[in-house]
């Protein structure tokens, strides 16, 4: 499927089954106003049922990942407008920086190119997967224009980051590489920005490669495993195990079974079985 020209604040390129998204906004930095965030619901839902589009990378055009939300129309403008209206902004942008985002039924990685600010740490940290620049900025700046974190910022960075860096970086507003965002387990990788596009392909392709049913389970069981106790997880990891055998039309489990113990074709410790 084409998707040339159908939204004007993001872009949508499918190639060898990646769909590359990107944020389109370079001259505000891919600031997320109201605009961009209603059209992400839409790309993603396209996405997701786009039988050609088997991983979702999402990046930003120009310098910038994101500058997180648009200072300007996600805030002051929406200040001056009737107060219900809020609502709708701020439900459009949780639906897709973390609802469909984080439970996405295809593997998403975020391919940090640039700037990284404030609100955009929800969708960075609702993908499955990142890979930064290493000359990336992060930061969370909210403290200094006058907020604190909002969205689920400082959720994503609880989820993914120690306590005290959290604090640290949420307290002073300092900004941190793409380097250090590795370190500290915000992103996955980091890579000089001339290999990024490369580097995030060939962590793609593994994807791909991969039975997109048990990925599916596989991913959003341990997302959702976080959330329960012990018991719950027993109960609910099984369940997500049974239904991913259930509704696997490869037969993957059979397969990969039959490969290693009767043909003796694979060792699943180092390789994949053969689709
Ligand atoms: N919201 C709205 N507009 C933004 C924006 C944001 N979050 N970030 C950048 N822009 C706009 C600027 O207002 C400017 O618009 P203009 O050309 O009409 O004046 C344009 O994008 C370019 O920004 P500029 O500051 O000149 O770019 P830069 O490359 O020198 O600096 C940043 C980049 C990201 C460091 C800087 O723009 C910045 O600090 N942005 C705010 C980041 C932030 O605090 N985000 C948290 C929001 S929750």
């Amino acid at each position: 499927m084409t998707y040339e020209g159908r939204w004007k604040t993001v872009k949508v390129e499918v190639a060898d089954s990646i769909a590359w998204v990107t944020l389109n906004r370079p001259e505000k930095r891919n600031a997320m106003s109201p605009t961009l965030n209603a059209e992400m619901i839409e790309v993603l839902e396209a996405v997701e049922l786009d039988r050609d589009a088997a991983v979702l990378v999402l990046t930003g055009e120009g310098d910038a990942w994101t500058a997180g939300m648009d200072l300007k129309e996600y805030f002051r403008e929406i200040d001056a407008g009737p107060e219900v209206l809020q609502e709708k902004i701020r439900r459009d942008a949780c639906r897709w920086q973390w609802q469909l985002l984080r439970m996405y039924a295809k593997p998403t990685i975020a391919m940090v190119n640039g700037w990284c600010f404030g609100g955009g740490f929800s969708p960075l940290v609702a993908c499955d997967l990142a890979i930064a620049a290493e000359e990336a900025v992060f930061g969370l700046s909210e403290i200094n224009w006058g907020i604190p974190p909002g969205n689920l910022v400082s959720k994503a960075m609880a989820d993914t980051v120690g306590h005290r860096q959290s604090l640290y970086y949420i307290m002073t507003g300092e900004t941190f590489t793409g380097r250090e965002a590795a370190d500290m387990g915000l992103v996955n990788k980091s890579v000089p920005r001339a290999a990024l596009r490369e580097e995030t392909r060939a962590l793609a392709e593994k994807l791909i490669g991969k039975n997109p049913v048990v990925l599916r389970a596989a991913k959003n069981g341990f997302k959702r495993c976080r959330e329960l106790t012990w018991d719950q997880n027993e109960d609910y990891l099984y369940a997500k195990l049974d239904q991913a055998l259930h509704r696997d039309p490869e037969h993957g489990r059979e397969k990969g079974l039959k490969q290693f113990l009767d043909e003796k074709s694979i060792k699943p410790g180092l390789q994949s079985y053969t689709r």
